[in-house]
């Protein structure tokens, strides 16, 4: 018997409500378009949240140094060169905007003495560059964005999960969705959808991410045929909880170097000064002493003069560059008695600036680790934080290869090439989830009618229903438990092809037990269906980052390849890596050449 649904029609519908989909749906509401905005959970739960220490932005009010030009440097720098450079361009020109803007609507940055907007120190920024609202920032610019998008107008449908795209023809048509509280399910029709999914963390064992980031957007988006690029690139953030098990991969902001935390191995040794790369070396204080003037310098009243100034230490290396270096501590026995290394701000700060800057890592360690932050280092190790990759756009609309299928925020590709440098995600959501509204109001009007084709309806909801009507099958939590812990064994911080390719075998066994799985129960209030809906994406989201990581034969950013530990300045500088689906429904990995950037913009990275 057909399963009923209810339709709904709007102009633009966007599908996740981070920071990006809130910023994109604003956006489209006020071109005018008739909005909807679908949230896997409840509004104002997202992973923005865990961009604590920051947005990115060269306002220069802590260093008139700063400009949008060493911002697009440092980003195409910690990207190790691989960012659509259009993407980075406009990024680094436009974030001051939009952080002035989230001002304007009612966010409170931390001020400086004299009333202007705080900015500190993050990994791979050469200036004091995030705003920030001490270590919550990503809290602050949800909160805002939120209370912006209730009175916009926007239709607002919470704890409901997409299930499918729809198309008419080449173009998307919609989506079809159900609610997770109900089970009932709903066709959204509309001119142009926005992808604002967020990321995969749910595919590693050891993330910082909450349940809903199970790859939706990215998976929706290949089977409905967008390109997804970059899949090979996921970062592990340096600094996740190690203890206890239960908190494990919690994230440790990177606000806690950024404030002057330094890390050490179980001989009290900071071991950082021996993993400075050749390309930062110029920049990197390569002594102790060094690295402790330029923390007296970053606290003093008056600006050094660049020329003279202390170099960084190496704890604000990029992620990519800290991450494999405790990898590397760790798997040489100098570990910390739970598997990670330490971080010890306690003996650099006064407990009272401890508290002012960092007050949710003081709470989240006293509360969930017993250990007190202001006089006991941390115990932290790298955890899936971000993915890189993700649907291939248009810089300026957002708008994927699909006509009428716009991506923004972690779910789209290309602006973080090789890795991403912290804080520049608040910023990315922030300029990208503009344009991406913005693009997809100009295609709603532009754009013809469209129609919702309720084969595809049904079709979705009998693949989405399926296991619940098995009699027998194996359960979704096993499945999930064993791809993650594959994925994190095989398709890690450190790769290797034959580990890869266990890996990819893993993922087509998984996915044959796939076809069988089986939920008991209703669809109402049901955990086990959710994730057995879940792990369609899941697996889809692990093969092609398995394929693009088997594909790349270097190392590049977070990358990192065992059995090619060099950067391949030839074959693969210049080069994305583009998944799709063929013709027959296989995935296929295929190496695409990048845009070729113009002469302006090179010219600021040379030097
Ligand atoms: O460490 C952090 O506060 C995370 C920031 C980010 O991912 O941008």
């Amino acid at each position: 018997m057909a399963v009923p649904y209810t339709t709904s029609e709007h102009d633009v519908i966007v599908i996740g409500a981070g920071g990006a989909g809130l910023r994109a749906a604003i956006e489209a509401a006020r071109q005018g378009s008739a909005t909807a905005l679908i949230c896997k959970s409840l509004l104002g739960k997202a992973h923005t949240v865990m961009a604590e220490g920051g947005v990115a932005a060269a306002m220069g009010t802590v260093d008139l140094h700063d400009n949008w030009q060493v911002h697009f440097r440092d980003t195409m720098r910690g990207g190790k060169f691989l960012n659509n450079f259009k993407m980075a361009e406009l990024h680094a020109r436009e974030a001051p905007e939009r952080v002035r803007e989230l001002e304007a609507w009612g966010a409170v940055f931390d001020r400086t003495a004299d009333g202007r907007i705080l900015q500190r120190n993050f990994g791979g920024h050469r200036f004091p560059r995030l705003a920030h609202v001490g270590d919550r920032t990503g809290l602050e610019l949800i909160r805002t964005l939120q209370d912006r998008a209730v009175h916009s107008g926007i239709d607002i449908f919470m704890e409901m999960t997409v299930i499918g795209l729809t198309k008419d023809g080449d173009r998307v048509s919609g989506c079809v969705a159900y609610d997770r509280k109900t089970g009932e399910f709903q066709a959204f029709k509309a001119r142009a959808v926005v992808l604002a999914t967020g990321g995969i963390g749910k595919s590693f064992r050891i993330n910082s991410n909450s349940w809903e980031y199970t790859g939706d957007g990215h998976a929706m988006a290949y089977r409905a045929g967008a390109d997804l690029i970059d899949m090979e690139f996921v970062q592990f953030h340096p600094t996740g909880m190690v203890w206890p098990p239960s908190v494990a991969g919690i994230l440790v902001t990177e606000g806690v170097r950024g404030e002057g935390g330094v890390l050490k191995n179980n001989q009290g040794e900071r071991f950082m000064f021996g993993y400075i790369a050749e390309m930062f070396r110029a920049e990197t204080a390569d002594t102790e002493a060094e690295a402790n003037r330029w923390l007296v310098e970053q606290q003093a009243a008056v600006r050094p003069d660049p020329a003279t100034a202390a170099r960084r230490p190496p704890d604000l290396l990029p992620r990519d560059e800290v991450a494999r270096a405790i990898d590397a501590e760790v798997k040489a026995g100098r570990g910390s008695p739970h598997g990670g290394v330490f971080l010890d701000i306690a003996s650099r700060r006064t407990p009272e600036e401890i508290r002012r800057a960092l007050p949710s890592m003081y709470l989240q360690f006293k509360e969930l680790a017993g250990v007190d932050i202001t006089r006991e280092p941390m115990e932290i190790g790298p955890t899936c934080h971000y993915i890189m990759g993700g649907v291939r756009v248009d810089a300026d609309t957002g708008m994927s290869t699909v006509p009428g299928l716009f991506a923004a925020g972690e779910v789209a590709g290309g602006m973080h090439g090789a890795n991403r440098l912290g804080g520049n995600s608040l910023s990315d959501l922030l300029v990208f989830g503009r344009r991406a509204g913005l693009g997809a109001a100009g295609f709603a009007r532009s754009s013809g009618a469209v129609g919702q084709d309720t084969a595809q309806i049904a079709g979705f909801i009998g693949e989405a229903i399926a296991p619940l009507d098995r009699v027998s099958g194996p359960s979704p939590y096993e499945i999930a438990s064993q791809l993650s812990a594959s994925m994190e064994k095989n398709v890690g911080i450190i790769r290797q092809a034959d580990e890869l390719e266990a890996g990819l075998a893993r993922i087509a066994e998984l996915k044959e037990v796939y076809r069988s799985v089986r939920v008991s129960g209703g669809r109402d209030f049901n955990p086990g269906w959710n994730l057995a809906i879940d792990l369609h994406n899941m697996l889809t989201v692990s093969e092609a980052i398995a394929r693009g990581a088997i594909m790349r034969e270097e190392s590049r950013g977070a990358h990192t390849r065992r059995d090619f530990p060099g950067t391949d300045t030839r074959k693969w500088a210049q080069v994305n890596v583009t998944i799709r689906v063929d013709e027959g429904g296989a995935m296929t990995a295929t190496p695409t050449p990048l845009p070729q950037m113009t002469p302006e913009l090179a010219k600021l990275l040379e030097g």
